[in-house]
């Protein structure tokens, strides 16, 4: 094995890879360095490359380019790869939808293949729209039917016991559709404390409901067993319903399911129901993706982005994703067939709030949102561009007849999708950098890890720039103990130029966060992950306004989250998952 250089990490980032990330042995010994972690990570993925080519030094080219991105931090795959490239396990995707038809053998079937793909590290997305109503006939027993809020309960407890396999808290999203009799039901169901920890919600909802929403007109009901009508509802009072629970505990957000249909890559192969725990992708029954990010902050040199090496990196990371798909191992055929035959992968990026800082620009600004369509529109087609090549060399993804890439445009194309913008929870903290495409939370920051370890730091940007500034080291002493008892800068006395730059989540206006959100979704396939949060004094009506803007926006879903409010998110921006 080649000596390694030490890899620069941040003493949080060694906690969190020596928490749960590092092989251990039997003894629950740690038995491997972050380096050969990466090391090990990088010779798993390059042994993909020798199903392409006869040159025999080829996977070691590419282990050796693959390891030097990770330990430059330039790029970091999702976490279930970092954990389990090169183990027995050896199964690397984050993301998973999967089927739940209206019959207990669909259902618990799907139970046994969500505690698989939890114990590797997986999260899953489900739509529980298929299922009868509550109430409804039960022909074998001539009894009632318990509806969908009942059997995601089931889901919900089965993630408590399985704890993804101890290295992560269990992620699932539960959908249900408007038009679904239970929907009220549905979007209550978080408003007690304590319930459904395990899950995020989301109402699925339809054009034909905003239509009915803006023309005031009575909405359907439908059972889906049968397509019967159940009832008519007033659309307002549905959407008030979902605002008010959203305001109050975070939960449901909202997906706009035939946003996300109209730009399903693959519509030969079926709809769109569903997507993964956290939003960013919406996947096909059975389908699965694998996420990468890469960490905008490296690719800042002076204050100016350094477009050629940011080009280079995308390239060879989304080779790097390709080759993921090829050495995957999933935990059901069935997964394995539909993630083969449309070779989704979502390369996206984290540390955009500290990228920001470093190129000058408030996150507040105008000119924050003009630098995330010019930096996420490269990111889009230098990788379309690196998936065409690799399907030169490899062929197209089986589904491409019949898909949208099917044109004269585009006759290569690898994967049905290149792009998603992931939270980054955990590889954020890895990086040293801010998470996904999200605001600074705080200055000075205290985290609790799964284990109960408290990491606490303050902004590394933010003692740079003080230090920049020629403040003595008394005066920063100073400054930094009034920012530990505040967390943020508003209230303190510091140049305003200061202030503007580490401008915090709860300070920055909702209209700026979607506007983020939509620069980023604009050129992204698949979605993006972000929360909108809004100052405790904001309004039902603030949330029902985001959510009409956000539609009209095009985006593919919206969450908010109040401050102070009592909802718990399952995943915390921050790693405390
Ligand atoms: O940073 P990391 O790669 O660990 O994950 P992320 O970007 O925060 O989340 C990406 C996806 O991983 C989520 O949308 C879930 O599908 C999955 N996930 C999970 O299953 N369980 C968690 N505790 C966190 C994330």
């Amino acid at each position: 094995m080649k000596r390694r250089k030490r890899i620069n990490l941040r003493e949080s980032a060694l906690i969190i890879l020596r928490q749960r990330y590092l092989l251990k042995n039997d003894k629950n010994e740690i038995i491997e360095t972050p380096e050969e972690l990466f090391e090990r990570v990088a010779k798993a993925v390059a042994s993909a490359e020798a199903n392409f080519s006869k040159d025999p030094y080829i996977c070691e080219k590419y282990a050796e380019k693959f390891y030097e991105m990770m330990a430059n931090l330039d790029f970091l795959p999702n976490s279930p790869t970092l954990m389990n490239a090169g183990c027995p396990l050896g199964q690397l995707s984050a993301c998973f939808v999967l089927p739940i038809e209206d019959s207990l053998d669909s259902i618990f079937e799907t139970l046994k293949y969500t505690a698989l793909i939890h114990k590797s590290g997986g999260g899953t997305g489900f739509s529980f729209s298929k299922i009868r109503p509550k109430g409804d006939i039960v022909a074998s027993t001539q009894g009632v039917a318990s509806g969908p809020l009942s059997f995601i309960k089931v889901f919900d407890s089965a993630t408590e016991a399985i704890k993804q396999g101890g290295k992560r808290r269990g992620a699932n999203m539960g959908i249900l559709r408007i038009d679904h009799p239970d929907i009220e039901e549905f979007i209550l169901a978080k408003r007690n404390e304590n319930t459904l920890t395990n899950f995020n919600l989301s109402v699925a909802i339809t054009d034909q409901f905003m239509s009915a929403l803006e023309k005031k007109e009575k909405f359907p009901l439908i059972n889906p067993r049968n397509k019967k009508v159940v009832r008519y509802v007033d659309p307002e009072e549905i959407f008030f319903l979902i605002a008010e629970s959203a305001w109050e505990t975070g939960d449901p957000g909202v997906i706009f399911i035939d946003t996300i249909n109209k730009y399903n890559p693959t519509p030969h192969l079926g709809e769109i129901e569903a997507t993964n725990p956290c939003g960013e992708q919406p996947l096909l029954p059975f389908e699965s993706c694998n996420l990468g990010s890469i960490n905008l902050t490296n690719f800042v040199k002076d204050g100016k982005i350094d477009w050629e090496l940011l080009k280079e990196t995308i390239h060879l990371a989304v080779r790097f994703l390709d080759d993921v798909i090829e050495i995957n191992r999933f935990p059901v055929p069935q997964i394995d067939k539909i993630t083969r035959l449309t070779r989704k992968i979502g390369l996206g990026v984290m540390g955009f709030a500290d990228f920001l800082i470093k190129l000058n620009i408030s996150y507040s600004e105008p000119s924050a949102i003009e630098i995330a369509k010019k930096i996420m529109k490269f990111i889009n087609e230098e990788s379309i561009k690196a998936s065409y090549e690799l399907a030169k060399e490899r062929g197209n993804f089986p589904a491409y007849p019949g898909s949208i890439w099917d044109n004269p445009e585009t006759p290569f194309m690898r994967n049905a999708t290149t792009t998603t913008i992931a939270p980054t929870g955990s590889i954020s903290l890895i990086a040293g950098v801010s998470s996904g495409i999200e605001p600074l939370f705080g200055i000075y920051y205290e985290r609790k890890t799964l284990e109960n370890v408290f990491i606490k730091e303050f902004h590394p940007l933010f003692i740079e720039i003080l230090e920049r500034e020629n403040f003595s080291e008394n005066e920063i002493e100073s400054i930094l103990e009034e920012v530990k008892e505040k967390g943020i800068l508003r209230d303190m006395k510091l140049p305003e130029k200061i202030k503007r730059l580490f401008v915090t989540t709860y300070e920055i206006a909702p209209e700026q966060h979607l506007a983020i959100q939509s620069a980023f979704q604009k050129y992204t396939h698949n979605a993006v992950s972000k929360t909108i949060n809004l100052p405790k004094e904001a309004t039902v009506e603030d949330v029902k306004n985001i959510y009409l803007k956000a539609y009209k926006l095009g985006l593919k879903g919206v969450t908010v989250f109040r401050y102070g409010s009592k909802g718990e998110q399952v995943i915390y921006i921050g790693g405390s998952e």
